[in-house]
């Protein structure tokens, strides 16, 4: 016997509405698909199929942001060590407190992650996207010491983990730009 016969034409209609409407942004997405995009495909892949959560747009998206943070956090440690160990050698010592600067001032890497997740909350996904381009731009000039407190100031030849470090945020970054384009479209 069918389950059918007990609901009503418009009771189905109903059900339908209900789904539509909630399939907004909860679209379970291929993540090959996102990561045809990044630069480094496996990197992606490797990232959003780590994704505890959900395969949709949102909870990828949170998820994402959630490793950005995270690595923001991790490197700017790992920048403190950095200075705290290159007092001798004060080239070094200027480059990691450039980096420092970069990460921890108001709109540095820092704050612009959790300017992200605020704008993730309050569903504007433009803004999402735009404070991951900041936390991109923000790393990018730890990395290259340009345009900071010392603009004279030349890519220093970085032998720590940083520029590692740097990096992984930086493709972070691209990914939640990618994923708040898709959730923009959705
Ligand atoms: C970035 O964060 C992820 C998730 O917490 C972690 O697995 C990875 O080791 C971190 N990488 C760096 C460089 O902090
Ligand atoms: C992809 O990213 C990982 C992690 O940063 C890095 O080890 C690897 O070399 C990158 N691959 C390419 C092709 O850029």
């Amino acid at each position: 016997m069918s389950l059918l016969k007990y609901f009503s034409p418009l009771m189905l209609l109903l059900v339908l509405l209900v789904f539509v409407a909630s399939s907004r942004g909860a679209k379970v997405v291929e993540v090959g698909e996102i990561c045809k995009q990044s630069k480094n495909v496996s990197f992606c892949i490797t990232l959003l199929n780590s994704s505890p959560s959900g395969k949709d747009l949102v909870s990828l998206t949170q998820y994402t942001i959630d490793v950005a943070h995270a690595n923001v956090t991790n490197t700017i440690t790992l920048i403190k060590s950095l200075i705290a160990k290159s007092v001798d050698d004060p080239k070094a010592n200027a480059h990691y407190k450039t980096c420092l600067f970069y990460f921890v001032v108001e709109g540095g890497a820092l704050n612009a992650i959790e300017d992200a997740q605020q704008c993730f909350n309050k569903g504007g996904y433009d803004g999402v996207g735009s404070s991951a381009n900041q936390v991109y731009a923000r790393v990018d000039a730890c990395l290259l010491g340009d345009d900071g407190p010392d603009p004279g100031l030349t890519p220093f030849p970085d032998t720590s983990l940083l520029p590692n470090y740097a990096d992984v945020i930086k493709q972070v970054a691209h990914i939640i730009l990618f994923l708040s384009h898709l959730l923009i479209g959705d």
